[in-house]
């Protein structure tokens, strides 16, 4: 049963995420966890780490970690943002291109949050990922120009994958509707001067937004590359927001003890330094949480995974991030989880409040052979089988926490997001690494160009 419409979108209701890091310490999960004298023996690294965040947030859009102030900056940008989402939401169809950090915060986002059924007159967003050509195939097959809209997001605005995409786009828009009218079909977010997309937005007059040019694609689901999208699917942006400046500012002290995304980041770089935990899995207990997990492991690998050799006896950073859902995978990963090597961490996902719950029907036949069942809802033996893991879980000895979403709303996902960015960003810190640039990948883009310059046609 629906329990409240408004706090399905992020309405008035506003309650803080429960981040339970108890198992994360020796006292909870045993001689695997960490104990306190290990972290206090950090505090200079970690209250460094506050300060470099503090200073590197200074100056709003222009600072190092412009990321962490998009929850203060966007309000005053909100208008713009509007204005492309409701031009969006005159179509039946919108099509996003973009990869990556371009698209994988929407995509979370829209799963998390988008309301069931949809808001009357929002379109249908269709992220545009990969190139493959079957799908787009099918996809397009399946559209009609006139009432379909081609929003394209490219942080750098020339990664290939989006090129390439929009070009087929663009092709396909024009040559069902003629170029002039082609051009009213298409939108435009990305950086504010360089790149080849914003040079073609101002030659082809396009509407366009900017990514803040600090902000790194996967840093950036608070700019318009999130925002636009959400706002048209009529996703309350400004309470999402909002969320995220909540946590930021639950998260402003140099003490672990208040601060949650510090102590998070520096027990997970503990668990991997001290204890050889290499695998962080994080298992949500939420199916509207799956590309969450996805947003989340992006962060995590591409600011984390990295190896400073500049710095003398630094060895690789990073816990390799890996996608689990509970109860599914109670029935597929659990096993290895339990009796594998002990290199893994967990973070657990759990929501309070179910909006909907069914009760389990049980008639004279099923009674007898699930007398436990009677009298329980769904959301009842879900919440079972996640207390009954983790149990088996902090038993066998692995490190794991708990973050307990209050309801799935607009202001709890802010703070979520907020609360990882933060932490990420955290981690690298404490890592000695730059958690914002992705140098290796930057090596794999140049090579494919090269190998579509030199292979013959
Ligand atoms: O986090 C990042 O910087 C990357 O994952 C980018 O988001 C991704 O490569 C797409 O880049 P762009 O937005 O420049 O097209």
């Amino acid at each position: 049963m629906p329990s409240d419409n408004k706090n399905l979108r992020g309405g008035p209701l506003v309650k803080q995420l429960t981040i339970d890091t108890a198992n994360f310490y020796m006292e909870g999960v045993g001689r695997e966890g960490i104990s306190r004298t290990e972290l206090t023996a950090q505090t200079r690294e970690i209250e460094q780490a506050q300060r470099r965040v503090l200073a590197g947030s200074r100056a709003g859009l222009d600072a190092e970690y412009a990321a962490l102030n998009l929850a203060h900056e966007m309000p005053a940008q909100l208008p713009q943002i509007q204005k492309m989402a409701a031009d969006l939401r005159c179509h039946q169809d919108v099509l996003i291109i973009g990869i990556g950090g371009s698209s994988l915060g929407a995509k979370a986002l829209q799963q998390a949050l988008a309301l069931q059924p949809a808001l009357a007159g929002t379109p249908r967003l269709h992220f545009v990922e990969n190139i493959d050509p079957y799908f787009l195939q099918r996809l397009l097959s399946s559209l009609v120009a006139e009432t379909t809209a081609v929003l394209c997001i490219s942080k750098s605005g020339g990664t290939i994958e989006t090129v390439v995409q929009y070009l087929i786009l663009r092709n396909w828009l024009t040559q069902q509707m003629g170029a002039a009218t082609a051009r009213r079909h298409q939108w435009v977010i990305t950086d504010p001067k360089s790149g080849w997309l914003r040079e073609l937005a101002e030659r082809e007059d396009l509407p366009s937004l900017s990514v803040p040019p600090q902000v790194g694609g996967r840093y950036s689901v608070l700019s318009p590359v999130g925002l636009v999208p959400l706002a048209t699917l009529g996703i309350d942006i400004g309470t999402l927001l909002q969320g995220a400046a909540d946590n930021a500012a639950r998260c402003a002290h140099a003490d672990i003890t208040s601060n949650p995304a510090l102590e998070m980041a520096a027990l997970c770089v503990l668990l991997d330094t001290r204890r050889s935990k290499r695998t962080a899995v994080m298992m949500p207990y939420v199916n509207r949480l799956q590309l969450f997990v996805d947003w989340y492991c992006q962060l995590w690998a591409e600011s984390l995974g990295k190896w400073d050799r500049t710095r003398p006896g630094s060895t690789p950073a990073g816990t390799l991030p890996v996608r689990a859902m509970g109860a599914v995978d109670q029935h597929s990963q659990l096993q290895m989880y339990l009796e594998s090597r002990h290199d893994k961490f967990f973070t657990f996902i759990e929501l309070e409040t179910h909006e909907y719950d069914l009760p389990v029907p049980l008639d004279s036949f099923d009674a007898p052979h699930f007398p436990f069942l009677a009298g329980r809802s769904m959301a009842e033996v879900i919440d079972a089988e996640f207390r009954a893991t983790r149990q088996v879980i902090t038993d066998a000895g692995h490190p794991n926490m708990t973050i307990r979403l209050p309801m799935l709303n607009a202001h709890v996902l802010g703070q979520l997001i907020d609360l990882y960015q933060r932490a990420t960003i955290y981690a690298g810190l404490l890592y000695g690494i730059n958690p914002l640039n992705q140098p290796s990948v930057e090596i794999g883009k140049r090579l494919a160009i090269d190998y579509l310059r030199s292979t013959p046609r």
